[in-house]
Protein backbone atom coordinates (compact mmCIF):
# COMPACT_ATOMS: atom_id res chain seq x y z
CA UNK A 1 0.00 0.00 0.00
CA UNK A 2 1.45 3.52 -0.85
CA UNK A 3 2.27 5.78 2.24
CA UNK A 4 3.82 9.03 2.96
CA UNK A 5 7.27 9.29 3.42
CA UNK A 6 8.92 10.92 6.23
CA UNK A 7 12.76 11.96 6.65
CA UNK A 8 15.57 9.90 7.22
CA UNK A 9 18.65 8.86 5.72
CA UNK A 10 17.67 4.93 4.93
CA UNK A 11 14.87 5.98 3.14
CA UNK A 12 16.88 9.08 1.40
CA UNK A 13 19.31 5.77 0.33
CA UNK A 14 16.42 3.52 -0.87
CA UNK A 15 14.94 6.50 -2.95
CA UNK A 16 18.23 7.26 -4.23
CA UNK A 17 19.18 3.85 -5.57
CA UNK A 18 15.25 3.88 -7.35
CA UNK A 19 16.47 7.40 -8.53
CA UNK A 20 19.35 6.11 -10.29
CA UNK A 21 17.96 2.81 -11.56
CA UNK A 22 15.48 4.36 -13.22
CA UNK A 23 17.19 8.02 -14.62
CA UNK A 24 20.59 7.05 -14.55
CA UNK A 25 22.83 10.19 -15.20
CA UNK A 26 19.73 12.59 -14.30
CA UNK A 27 19.25 10.64 -11.04
CA UNK A 28 18.61 13.41 -7.84
CA UNK A 29 21.45 13.03 -5.54
CA UNK A 30 21.51 12.19 -1.98
CA UNK A 31 21.66 15.61 -1.62
CA UNK A 32 18.92 16.82 -3.53
CA UNK A 33 16.18 14.22 -1.64
CA UNK A 34 17.49 15.29 1.84
CA UNK A 35 16.69 18.91 0.31
CA UNK A 36 12.79 17.63 -1.27
CA UNK A 37 12.36 16.56 2.20
CA UNK A 38 13.20 19.90 4.20
CA UNK A 39 10.94 21.79 1.07
CA UNK A 40 7.99 23.17 3.02
CA UNK A 41 5.79 22.53 -0.21
CA UNK A 42 6.78 18.79 -1.00
CA UNK A 43 5.37 15.78 -0.41
CA UNK A 44 6.69 11.99 -0.79
CA UNK A 45 4.91 8.92 -1.26
CA UNK A 46 6.37 5.48 -1.40
CA UNK A 47 5.46 1.37 -1.96
CA UNK A 48 7.18 -1.16 -0.03
CA UNK A 49 7.86 -4.50 -0.96
CA UNK A 50 9.29 -6.72 1.90
CA UNK A 51 9.69 -3.52 3.94
CA UNK A 52 12.53 -1.64 0.80
CA UNK A 53 10.45 1.26 -0.94
CA UNK A 54 10.72 -0.08 -4.69
CA UNK A 55 8.18 2.96 -6.33
CA UNK A 56 8.03 6.63 -5.26
CA UNK A 57 6.57 9.78 -6.21
CA UNK A 58 7.21 13.60 -5.36
CA UNK A 59 4.73 16.21 -5.25
CA UNK A 60 4.75 19.86 -4.86
CA UNK A 61 1.78 21.40 -3.51
CA UNK A 62 1.87 25.39 -4.49
CA UNK A 63 -1.28 26.78 -3.82
CA UNK A 64 -3.87 26.08 -6.44
CA UNK A 65 -1.26 23.39 -7.93
CA UNK A 66 -0.01 20.22 -7.34
CA UNK A 67 3.08 20.44 -9.28
CA UNK A 68 4.15 15.91 -9.76
CA UNK A 69 8.52 16.44 -10.14
CA UNK A 70 9.03 12.57 -10.12
CA UNK A 71 7.35 9.07 -10.65
CA UNK A 72 9.67 6.19 -10.79
CA UNK A 73 9.12 2.19 -9.95
CA UNK A 74 11.78 -0.25 -9.85
CA UNK A 75 12.03 -1.77 -13.72
CA UNK A 76 10.79 -5.99 -11.73
CA UNK A 77 7.94 -4.44 -10.65
CA UNK A 78 6.58 -1.90 -13.02
CA UNK A 79 3.12 -3.13 -14.32
CA UNK A 80 1.19 -3.63 -11.60
CA UNK A 81 -0.35 -0.79 -10.59
CA UNK A 82 2.44 0.63 -8.10
CA UNK A 83 2.16 4.29 -10.17
CA UNK A 84 -0.86 4.38 -10.11
CA UNK A 85 -1.43 4.04 -6.77
CA UNK A 86 1.08 6.62 -6.07
CA UNK A 87 -1.21 8.89 -7.82
CA UNK A 88 -3.68 8.50 -6.19
CA UNK A 89 -2.31 9.12 -3.25
CA UNK A 90 -1.11 12.62 -4.50
CA UNK A 91 -4.65 13.59 -5.95
CA UNK A 92 -6.08 12.92 -2.27
CA UNK A 93 -3.45 14.56 -0.49
CA UNK A 94 -3.80 17.78 -3.48
CA UNK A 95 -7.63 17.57 -2.86
CA UNK A 96 -7.60 17.63 0.71
CA UNK A 97 -5.16 20.55 0.03
CA UNK A 98 -7.37 22.45 -1.46
CA UNK A 99 -5.69 22.60 -5.37
CA UNK A 100 -7.65 23.03 -8.20
CA UNK A 101 -5.74 20.61 -10.69
CA UNK A 102 -2.38 18.73 -10.65
CA UNK A 103 0.12 19.15 -13.32
CA UNK A 104 3.22 17.74 -14.69
CA UNK A 105 5.73 17.84 -17.49
CA UNK A 106 7.10 14.53 -19.32
CA UNK A 107 8.99 14.33 -22.16
CA UNK A 108 6.95 13.87 -25.39
CA UNK A 109 8.76 11.17 -26.33
CA UNK A 110 8.35 8.99 -23.14
CA UNK A 111 5.47 6.93 -23.96
CA UNK A 112 4.68 4.35 -21.05
CA UNK A 113 4.71 7.56 -18.68
CA UNK A 114 2.18 9.61 -20.86
CA UNK A 115 0.17 6.41 -21.13
CA UNK A 116 0.17 6.22 -17.32
CA UNK A 117 -0.81 9.75 -16.58
CA UNK A 118 -3.43 9.51 -19.47
CA UNK A 119 -4.96 6.27 -18.04
CA UNK A 120 -4.73 8.05 -14.49
CA UNK A 121 -7.35 10.87 -16.01
CA UNK A 122 -4.66 13.72 -17.16
CA UNK A 123 -5.30 15.28 -20.29
CA UNK A 124 -2.14 17.06 -22.89
CA UNK A 125 -2.64 21.06 -22.47
CA UNK A 126 0.34 21.62 -24.40
CA UNK A 127 3.77 21.03 -25.74
CA UNK A 128 6.80 22.90 -24.49
CA UNK A 129 9.53 22.75 -27.22
CA UNK A 130 13.19 21.94 -25.90
CA UNK A 131 11.95 21.71 -22.34
CA UNK A 132 14.71 19.38 -20.99
CA UNK A 133 18.44 19.34 -21.13
CA UNK A 134 20.10 17.12 -23.88
CA UNK A 135 19.77 13.40 -22.54
CA UNK A 136 21.19 9.41 -24.25
CA UNK A 137 17.40 8.68 -22.28
CA UNK A 138 15.12 10.13 -25.58
CA UNK A 139 15.54 11.55 -28.94
CA UNK A 140 13.83 15.05 -28.17
CA UNK A 141 14.14 17.74 -25.70
CA UNK A 142 10.33 18.54 -26.15
CA UNK A 143 7.82 18.18 -23.27
CA UNK A 144 3.99 17.68 -22.74
CA UNK A 145 2.15 19.46 -20.12
CA UNK A 146 -0.48 17.27 -18.55
CA UNK A 147 -3.32 18.74 -16.49
CA UNK A 148 -5.97 16.48 -14.22
CA UNK A 149 -8.55 18.71 -13.00
CA UNK A 150 -9.26 17.67 -9.51
C1 LIG B 1 6.32 5.17 -15.85
C2 LIG B 1 6.43 4.26 -14.64
C3 LIG B 1 6.52 5.11 -13.37
C4 LIG B 1 5.14 3.37 -14.59
O1 LIG B 1 5.15 2.63 -13.38
P1 LIG B 1 4.25 1.31 -13.19
O2 LIG B 1 4.15 1.03 -11.72
O3 LIG B 1 4.73 0.23 -14.08
O4 LIG B 1 2.82 1.82 -13.73
P2 LIG B 1 1.40 1.09 -13.53
O5 LIG B 1 1.58 -0.36 -13.32
O6 LIG B 1 0.63 1.85 -12.50
O7 LIG B 1 0.76 1.31 -14.99
C5 LIG B 1 -0.48 1.96 -15.19
C6 LIG B 1 -0.76 2.11 -16.67
O8 LIG B 1 0.25 2.94 -17.28
C7 LIG B 1 0.48 2.50 -18.64
N1 LIG B 1 1.85 1.96 -18.77
C8 LIG B 1 2.75 1.74 -17.79
N2 LIG B 1 3.91 1.25 -18.33
C9 LIG B 1 3.72 1.18 -19.65
C10 LIG B 1 4.54 0.76 -20.75
N3 LIG B 1 5.80 0.31 -20.56
N4 LIG B 1 4.03 0.83 -22.01
C11 LIG B 1 2.76 1.28 -22.21
N5 LIG B 1 1.93 1.69 -21.21
C12 LIG B 1 2.41 1.63 -19.96
C13 LIG B 1 -0.53 1.37 -18.88
O9 LIG B 1 -1.73 1.98 -19.35
C14 LIG B 1 -0.71 0.83 -17.46
O10 LIG B 1 -1.91 0.12 -17.29
P3 LIG B 1 -1.96 -1.47 -17.63
O11 LIG B 1 -0.77 -2.10 -16.95
O12 LIG B 1 -3.27 -1.88 -17.05
O13 LIG B 1 -1.88 -1.57 -19.12
C15 LIG B 1 7.66 3.32 -14.76
O14 LIG B 1 7.65 2.71 -16.04
C16 LIG B 1 8.99 4.01 -14.56
O15 LIG B 1 9.49 4.12 -13.43
N6 LIG B 1 9.61 4.51 -15.65
C17 LIG B 1 10.92 5.15 -15.58
C18 LIG B 1 10.91 6.47 -14.83
C19 LIG B 1 10.16 7.54 -15.58
O16 LIG B 1 10.35 7.77 -16.77
N7 LIG B 1 9.30 8.28 -14.81
C20 LIG B 1 8.50 9.35 -15.35
C21 LIG B 1 9.19 10.64 -15.47
S1 LIG B 1 9.34 11.48 -13.91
Amino acid sequence: MTEKLTFSMQTVFQLNKIEKTCFGKEAWTVNNLVAEFNNEFSHLFGERVDGEIVGYACVRVMYEEAQICNVAVLPEFRRRGIATGLLNSIAELAKEQGCERCELEVNTANLPTVELYKKCGYEIAGTRPNFYRRSKRFPTRDAYTMIKKL
